[in-house]
């Protein structure tokens, strides 16, 4: 019989074992359940590529039609506002029909006379045809998830429909919205005077994840798919994920390509998969990360580089011969694109693991 490699290393897949994100999962649900009023209805999920936020998008979903509410999900690409009506109309059909286009709402007796009903879910503009589905659905206590991947401060109809959505916060209804985006994408929209409103959402960063849980989705992925995997194994594979949850499903998934036809994954596997995944991570990741660095984002990576783990501000600007507020400006680029993390003032690391490398190799 065929083996069928539980790992999910594709971009925007759920994987069938979430490491590290049962906290915020099950505060975003918790949310949910609570309804109307609760502050993480407005949510916004900030990490750098491949920490997983398309996949808490579409899992938050799942958990959202336990709760009693219909999702309309969209990227931040031209189009949204249409998309994420359409998207809301064909969820909510199963539970509301839609009113028919013309609809003879009065005879002509009484004092009113005759009017007919266009059905405002037809006509008017996104604001008003939303309202009319949204009033449908919460007359049966149904909420709208809207959900909004890959955040763009420069798209005028994200803006739009952020605006929109605040009046409906504001007028009550039971409507969420919830945006996942890179680091400098969230940045720039919040900082959109017309959205300033949006600064109040709950922001979750998706950071890395602790080894503890990283071993724990290994095992028990690998279980999942009907093997087992030696205790040597499990740490190599740990130790190469470096806390990284695109990594563990490369990771995951070489290995348990080396172990095939075996019932356990083995040292062996899990030192050839670990070699295999850097290649695939250098390829996916790291390079294209490097390709998106400007000149001086790249001499600021660079001037990390003679320090071991841990570089200050002050020796990196020293490096560069620069004033540590010049130096402090490409920080925040690059704490922004999710390349370097600060882990308390002035003192900062990168965030991708095997950048450092990488850039040693590119020198
Ligand atoms: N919590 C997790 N545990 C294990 N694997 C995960 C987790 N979250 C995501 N993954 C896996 O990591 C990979 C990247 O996930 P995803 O596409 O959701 O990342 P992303 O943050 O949306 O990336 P991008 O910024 O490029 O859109 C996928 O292979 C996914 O299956
Ligand atoms: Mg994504």
């Amino acid at each position: 019989m065929a083996e069928r490699n539980p790992f999910t290393p594709a971009f925007g897949t759920v994987p069938p074992i979430m490491a590290g994100r049962d906290r915020l999962l099950a505060e975003l649900h918790a949310a949910l359940e609570q309804g109307v009023g609760d502050p993480n209805l407005s949510s916004i999920l900030v990490g750098a590529r491949g920490t997983g936020k398309t996949a808490c998008l579409t899992r938050l979903c799942e958990d959202a039609s336990d709760a009693g509410w219909v999702s309309a999900s969209s990227s931040a690409i031209p189009g949204l506002l249409d998309d994420i009506l359409q998207q809301a109309q064909r969820a909510s059909a199963q539970l509301v029909k839609p009113k028919p286009q013309r609809q003879l709402t009065g005879l002509s007796v009484g004092p009113l006379g005759a009017s007919w009903d266009m059905g405002d879910e037809e006509r008017g503009n996104w604001r008003t045809r939303m309202s009319a589905l949204l009033e449908r659905l919460n007359a049966r206590d149904v909420g709208l998830l809207i959900t909004v991947d890959e955040v763009d401060a420069s798209l005028s109809e994200l803006i739009t429909m952020a605006v929109v959505y605040q009046h409906f916060v504001r007028e009550r209804r039971k409507v969420a919205l919830l945006m996942a985006g890179l680091p400098s994408h969230v940045h720039a929209l919040l900082n959109d005077k017309s959205v300033s409103f949006l600064r109040r959402a709950q922001r979750h960063p998706l950071g890395t994840i602790a080894d503890a849980d990283v071993r724990d989705a290994l095992k028990r992925t690998v279980a999942s798919g009907g093997k087992t995997i030696d205790e040597e194994a499990l740490e190599i594979c740990v130790e190469a994920t470096g806390g990284f949850p695109y990594m563990l499903q490369l990771v995951g998934y070489r290995s348990w390509q080396s172990a095939l036809g075996k019932a356990e994954v083995g040292k062996e596997d899990a030192r050839a998969g670990m070699r295999a995944a850097q290649e695939d991570f250098k390829e996916h990741v790291l390079a294209s990360t490097y390709r998106e660095l400007s000149a001086v984002d790249l001499r600021f990576a660079k001037a990390m580089l003679p320090d071991k783990a841990e570089s200050r501000l002050a020796d990196i600007a020293r490096r560069m011969g620069v004033t540590s507020r010049y130096a402090s400006k490409y920080r925040g680029r690059l704490v922004a694109a999710g390349i370097v993390e600060e882990l308390s003032r002035g003192v900062l690391r990168f965030a991708i693991p095997g950048f450092r490398k990488y850039l040693q190799e590119m020198e």
